[in-house]
């Protein structure tokens, strides 16, 4: 892997600014291959580093999967709410890029959110000619009149103010007003919108998949680690 200034990679994955590196550095708290590190500009692999005996976390790049609780919002501005960034490491929000969410859930909405630190991932998941499959449980008021399966699987259905028709969607009733519904698209509150059109009201909203991930095994507000290296096979090192 490529070598970067010392206080440059504090910096980049979250330690600390660059003007703080220095006083991390005269802490003692940095150590090159073994050997306690004094300068800023002393150049290193983030994997010979390590701070407070710790090697550098997930210095290829952060990728993490959360189950997102209901009642977070997605953004990081304090006067929309408890933010979902407040459930996760607060470094990862000091990394130089900062983690994002891949597209966003509604403050109401629970269940699968990636966040990474790469954007390219971010643009590959979170664009809309990514095409992405994705589940979400729903409960609506009132009950299902099972001419909706048709009426979102025909690729007809017109969103107030959009100029194109969503593409098909498959919809199976579970329950008279429960249902699982599987999309390929990500426009602005969508399912909400859907329903909406045809007169229902979204209740209770799960992203239970978002392409391969799922969060069966993670408690509400939990969050772990994915591979990122496993998503991003063509990066060079950086
Ligand atoms: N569609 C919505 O309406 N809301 C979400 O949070 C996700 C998809």
């Amino acid at each position: 892997m490529q070598t970067r200034r010392l206080d440059q990679m504090l910096s980049r994955y979250g330690y600390c600014s660059r003007s703080e590196a220095r006083i991390w550095l005269r802490a003692n708290r940095v150590t090159v291959n073994g050997e306690v590190a004094k300068a800023p500009d002393q150049k290193a692999t983030p994997e010979s580093v390590r701070i407070d005996g710790n090697p550098i976390e997930c210095p290829d790049g952060l990728l993490a999967l959360l189950n997102k609780p209901a009642g977070y919002v997605c953004s990081r501005d304090a006067r929309e709410g408890p933010s979902i960034y407040e459930l996760l490491p607060k470094q990862w929000s000091c990394r130089n890029p900062p983690v994002t969410s891949v597209g966003r859930l509604d403050k109401d909405t629970t269940g699968v959110l990636l966040v990474t630190d790469e954007g390219a991932l971010v643009q590959k998941w979170a664009s809309p000619r990514g095409h992405v499959p994705k589940t979400y449980e729903v409960t609506v008021e009132p009950q299902f009149d099972p001419a909706l399966i048709d009426t979102f699987a025909s690729g007809r259905l017109q969103l107030k103010g959009e100029d194109r028709p969503c593409l098909p969607a498959r919809l199976v009733i579970i329950s008279p007003r429960e249902a699982r519904v599987e999309l390929t698209e990500g426009r602005y509150h969508q399912v909400k919108r859907m329903f909406a059109s045809q007169g229902y009201q979204v209740l209770r909203l799960h992203r239970s998949k978002f392409g391969e991930f799922h969060v069966d095994d993670l408690e509400p507000g939990q969050w772990r680690l994915l591979p990122i290296a496993h998503y991003l096979p063509f990066r060079s090192a950086k």
